[in-house]
């Protein structure tokens, strides 16, 4: 069956591995665009992942305009979707709380606005943290009245980007929930790259981690042997998407998209090192302290390392049965989180680390920045 798909955030990285399995389905997928002249680029890229390119479209548009900016012919046609997508957000650390709420958090809930009016499943991308209750309520959010959470010292605490995104999450609950939308919302954990290619694009968390492993930049493993960056590879990450957006039992349910077999962050940067033939570090330094090193300018530059980076490496475990359940209904089959990250770690080293005289070159398309 071939159904109408809008998707924000396409053109990023989660983005163009969902819209390249949407439309290999054989799906018509319209991509809210801010510069939809990128459509010829977005459907090489497509191709590349493996999607039909003729059944992808530019909807021209911005996050941050009243009614998506959307054009009226374009918005009538996007009443023909039977599931929107979003994925739009900025990700970035260092973002203003003005910037962070105008796309993430006002963003979301224009998406869902148009989701619940026009009658079509709204699949939502938030953030595993938001599986994280005790986290949560440690950093100020009011779980039963979200609305009486002082939103601008949760900022403070955890950043604009993260900050924004957990806002955005209650936000848009509560706007499905008063308009009668349907919602599904899945909750990333850091995405690794492609399990069998390791395509994943610069400004993902775990390309600086590589990056940072490459240069010589980490010379210590921060926090202790308990302490874990979750994640979960690409490709299994939109299979999921996809099936919750399909799956009637999925209305109204929020779904952990977390690889519980992801090593401690030791033993990750040894996977990650091992095939590039690096030396991993074995100490380790207390988040704490690192903290501290960072609010030192120079130091900070010379690790590479942001502070709202460190909040995802933590000691939590999660349950995870019941992705693996809804995994195993739908016959999707987990990729081996260890080959995953080699492969993304020979990616992140050949495509995303300018080398020597290539410094001031421009990367190579299908590498690290289209
Ligand atoms: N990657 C992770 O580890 C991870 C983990 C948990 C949750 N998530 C969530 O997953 C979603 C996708 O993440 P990603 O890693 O794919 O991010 P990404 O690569 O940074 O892509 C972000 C996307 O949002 C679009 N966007 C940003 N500002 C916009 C605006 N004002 N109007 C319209 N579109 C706008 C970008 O479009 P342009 O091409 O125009 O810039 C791009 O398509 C986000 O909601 C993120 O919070 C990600």
């Amino acid at each position: 069956m071939s159904v109408e798909c809008f998707v924000t955030g396409g053109t990023g990285f989660i983005g163009q591995h969902l819209v390249a399995y949407l439309s290999a389905k054989g799906h018509t997928v319209r991509v809210l665009m801010r510069r939809p002249e990128r459509l010829a680029a977005l459907r090489e890229q497509v191709g590349n992942l493996g999607g039909i390119a003729t059944r992808v479209f530019a909807v021209a548009g911005d996050l941050e305009r009243d009614n998506l900016g959307l054009s009226f012919a374009d918005r009538e046609m996007l009443r023909q979707a039977s599931v929107v997508f979003h994925l739009g957000a900025h990700f970035a650390w260092g973002l203003s709380l003005e910037h962070s709420r105008a796309v993430n958090v006002e963003g979301a809930k224009r998406v869902a606005l148009l989701a619940a009016e026009q009658k079509s499943r709204l699949v939502s991308i938030g953030g595993y943290m938001l599986k994280n209750h005790e986290h949560l309520q440690r950093i100020g959010i009011d779980l039963h009245y979200p609305g009486l959470t002082n939103w601008p010292a949760v900022y403070r605490h955890v950043g604009a980007y993260e900050g924004s995104k957990l806002e955005a999450h209650f936000a848009t609950l509560e706007l499905m929930s008063a308009k009668g939308g349907e919602m599904t919302v899945v909750h990333p954990a850091t995405v690794c790259g492609h399990s069998r290619t390791g395509h994943i694009l610069d400004g993902q968390p775990l390309v600086a981690l590589i990056r940072n492993l490459v240069l010589g930049k980490l010379t210590a493993v921060p926090g202790t042997a308990e302490h874990w960056l979750p994640l979960v590879t690409v490709d299994y990450l939109v299979e999921l998407v996809a099936a919750c957006a399909f799956d009637p039992a999925m209305r109204g349910q929020e779904l952990l998209a977390l690889d519980d077999q992801t090593p401690n962050l030791r033993e990750l940067l040894v996977q990650a090192a091992q095939p590039l033939g690096l030396k991993s570090p074995k100490h380790y330094i207390p988040l704490r302290l690192l903290r501290l090193l960072l609010r030192i300018h120079p130091v900070a530059r010379f690790l590479n390392t942001n502070p709202e980076a460190l909040d995802f490496i933590q000691t939590t475990r999660f349950d995870t049965e019941a992705v693996e359940q809804f995994a195993k209904r739908h016959g999707i089959a987990k990729p081996d989180i260890r080959l995953s990250l080699q492969h993304t770690a020979m990616f992140v080293n050949s495509y995303c680390i300018p080398k020597g005289k290539d410094v001031n070159r421009p990367r190579i398309r299908g590498g690290c920045s289209v």
